[in-house]
């Protein structure tokens, strides 16, 4: 990827002594492979799970443990941080989530939180007694009342063979959190409504009619948006994606779902983006029972589902709307008439018969046509980098409208 939130950011990432400590050294890749230089701090008991020898490898520079010793550095609970765009503490163990909702700096790493001027993200990782046990949500709100982000730990097996809240969130997770914390916040006080994926119109209890919709684009579209600081819903049909961090996800199956959900949400929406392959005919009588070989042919009827985007076409009063239209022919002609048969602000045109553009693939093209019949035309990028395009042509016209207004 060429463009990352990432890029020349600079991580101060705390270890502390917990079995998920192994964790951290994949989160030191990830945050590496995006962009990010990472110091790692890591605390005695950090030690004792993994070495200094192999955080200095995969981050390429020395691991910090000491207040004092490092001729180097001096100061590091003042400098490290200084030198910081954010601090994250992951795993993050009960002892010192308990030390840091008391101010107690005992140690490097505690010192350094107390005198870190930047934002923290606090990972916990520890058992699920111990993560509900009443102390530990204490804690946790008072370190939420400093302005900490908690990267809430995912419910699972746990090392000690327990099954519960306690697993150290995922690195992908971290890193999205950093993402949303370090983003500069350009779409704050908007609120984005966001479809994806494709639908699924059954036949039978274990046939159904859907499309090749990864919901890539849209998921990308819900997490550039977050991190951008729009409050984001995405309505989603069935992916193979996990849910995005920090983000209200509504799964839907069929149609007839998406279009009750997107409604429901409507009205609280200032900008909907419908990059959801929402397949256009079902079954209106869905089979009870599993449909028998027979007949040498077979035809079953299909009846068109609603058309959610033209239905909100209509039902628009001040949001912006934003369709999407892949087409494997006259694709600019066919996405402007799209646009004015909807009465859309805003329409990404792409033709799947590019390779490596549209439906399953990581990447896209796109032409993004404006309701004023301004045409832009992206280069093949990764879906990412499409969807801050996408996006700052929406801030574009929501500008340009209210300046209207
Ligand atoms: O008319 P067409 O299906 O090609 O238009 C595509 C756009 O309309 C997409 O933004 C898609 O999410 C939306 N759509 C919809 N409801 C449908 C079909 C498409 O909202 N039933």
């Amino acid at each position: 990827m060429r463009f990352s939130t990432l890029s020349s950011k600079k991580i101060l990432l705390g270890v502390t002594g917990s079995i998920a400590a192994y964790k951290a050294v994949e989160l030191v890749r990830e945050l590496s492979r995006q962009g990010a230089s990472v110091t790692v701090v890591a605390t005695k008991n950090a030690g004792e799970f993994i070495g200094a020898v192999t955080f200095h490898a995969v981050s390429g520079s020395a691991v910090y443990t000491d207040l004092f010793g490092m001729p180097a550095e001096p100061a590091p609970h003042i400098n490290l941080p200084r030198q910081a765009d954010a601090v994250v503490i992951a795993p993050a163990t009960a002892n010192f989530i308990g030390k840091m909702a008391h101010g107690i700096a005992d140690d490097l790493l505690s010192t350094i939180v107390l005198a870190a001027q930047k934002p923290i993200l606090v990972c916990p990782a520890m058992n699920s007694a111990m993560y509900e046990h009443p102390a530990m949500k204490g804690n946790l709100e008072q370190l939420r009342k400093y302005g900490y982000r908690i990267v809430e730990p995912e419910t699972g097996p746990l090392a000690c063979g327990d099954e519960g809240p306690g697993r150290l969130a995922e690195p992908s997770t971290i890193c999205e959190a950093v993402k949303i914390v370090l983003e500069k916040k350009d779409l704050q006080g908007q609120k984005i409504l966001v479809t994806a994926g494709p639908t699924e119109e059954p036949i039978d209890p274990v046939r159904f009619i859907s499309n090749r919709s990864s919901g890539k684009m849209g998921d990308s579209l819900a997490r550039v948006a977050k991190r951008r600081g729009a409050e984001v819903v995405l309505i989603s049909g069935p992916t193979c994606l996990s849910k995005p961090w920090g983000i209200e996800f509504v799964p839907v199956r069929t149609a007839a779902e998406m279009y009750k959900a997107v409604l429901s949400y409507f009205d609280w929406a200032t900008i909907v983006i419908k990059a959801a392959a929402v397949a256009d005919y079902g079954l209106s009588t869905v089979l009870p029972q599993k449909l028998k070989k027979g007949t040498p042919d077979l035809s079953l009827k299909l009846t068109r589902t609603p058309d959610i985007l033209k239905e909100l076409g209509k039902r628009k009063k001040r949001q912006i709307l934003v369709g999407f239209a892949a087409e494997s022919k006259n694709l600019i002609a066919e996405a402007r008439r799209k646009l004015q048969e909807k009465n859309l602000d805003l329409i990404v045109a792409n033709d799947i018969t590019v390779p490596g553009a549209g439906f399953g693939f990581d990447t896209n093209q796109v032409n993004i046509i404006t309701a004023d019949g301004e045409v832009f035309d992206s280069p093949l990028l990764d879906k990412e980098e499409i969807a801050y395009i996408i996006l700052d042509k929406v801030l574009e016209v929501l500008q340009r409208s209210r300046g209207k207004s």
